[in-house]
């Protein structure tokens, strides 16, 4: 759940710190710099109210911010603007480890990365997938992103798509909605959907907000159906779509926005 308001929401009167002429940059600017809109359209959104700084919806025209220290947020969605900010998508081929270094010399994430880390970013990746799970994995070098997004109480959706062994029976989905006792506690999923039956396998896909190690795998097996393959296709705003295994792509704006929103940033 997300903690973030629209702007017009909020009724804060605090004027946000106008930087001296001369330092910082102008708002307009800013926002037009990070795609949000011309910087005309730009002038528009800050006199109707729409855009906030700092916390502050601000309304008159011309406020100088920094934008390596300043929060900004357009309909309370965070625009970032901090230019040294990556916010990756990696397709995790199967085989692979979540890693950035692998001290026993499989291929990892790092390998992928290598260009980047080695051109001094500081990636971290968020969570892990095990090395038989491919798809989604996010990297960031935002590190209290990264942490909020591993966390289960900000409750960001993981959606996986798994092809399990056997043919599913009537309310094997009512008993994992409901949860199941693993042996480090109950877990549940928060949806979960059969999507087709072929060759006494099945595909199902799941939803659910925590990441403990296996989780996915472990729910599965304990409702009588082992897993032969999973992918994991979307964390929350962001999906894999058709990326393909191995591939890195850089986050679009709406995408960033929708993340550190869910998370109250
Ligand atoms: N659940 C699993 O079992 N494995 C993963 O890699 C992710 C979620």
């Amino acid at each position: 759940m997300s903690n973030a308001k629209p702007a017009r929401h909020q009724h804060s009167s605090a004027a946000p710190t106008q930087l001296p002429a001369g330092e910082g940059v102008r708002l307009q600017k800013v926002l037009a710099q990070a795609g949000v809109a011309s910087r005309r359209a730009a002038e528009e959104l800050i006199a109707a109210g729409r855009v906030e700084v700092d916390g502050n919806i601000v309304t008159s025209q011309g406020l100088r911010v920094d934008p390596e220290n300043t929060v900004i947020r357009v309909d309370g969605i965070r625009v970032v603007v901090k230019k040294d900010l990556v916010h990756l998508v990696l397709n995790k081929p199967r085989g692979w480890q979540s890693t950035m270094s692998d001290d026993l010399g499989r291929p990892c994430v790092g390998d992928i990365v290598s260009e980047r880390v080695a051109a001094g970013q500081r990636l971290f990746h968020v969570g892990r997938l095990d090395a038989d799970t491919e798809g989604l994995l996010l990297l960031t070098n935002d590190g209290e992103l990264a942490h909020r997004l591993m966390h289960p109480s900000f409750e960001v959706t993981k959606t996986y798509l798994a092809t399990v062994k056997g043919v599913l029976a009537r309310g094997v989905g009512k008993q994992l909605r409901a949860g199941i006792e693993l042996e480090d506690g109950p877990a549940k999923v928060d949806s979960f959907a059969l999507l087709d039956v072929n060759e006494g396998q099945s595909l199902v896909r799941l939803e659910l907000h925590e990441g403990r190690k296996h989780i996915v795998r472990r729910l599965l097996d304990a409702v009588g159906h082992p897993v032969v393959r999973l992918v994991r296709t979307d964390i929350g705003p962001v999906a894999l779509g058709d990326q393909r295994p191995g591939t890195l792509r850089v986050l679009g704006r709406k995408e960033v926005g929708g993340l550190y929103q869910a998370v109250g940033l």
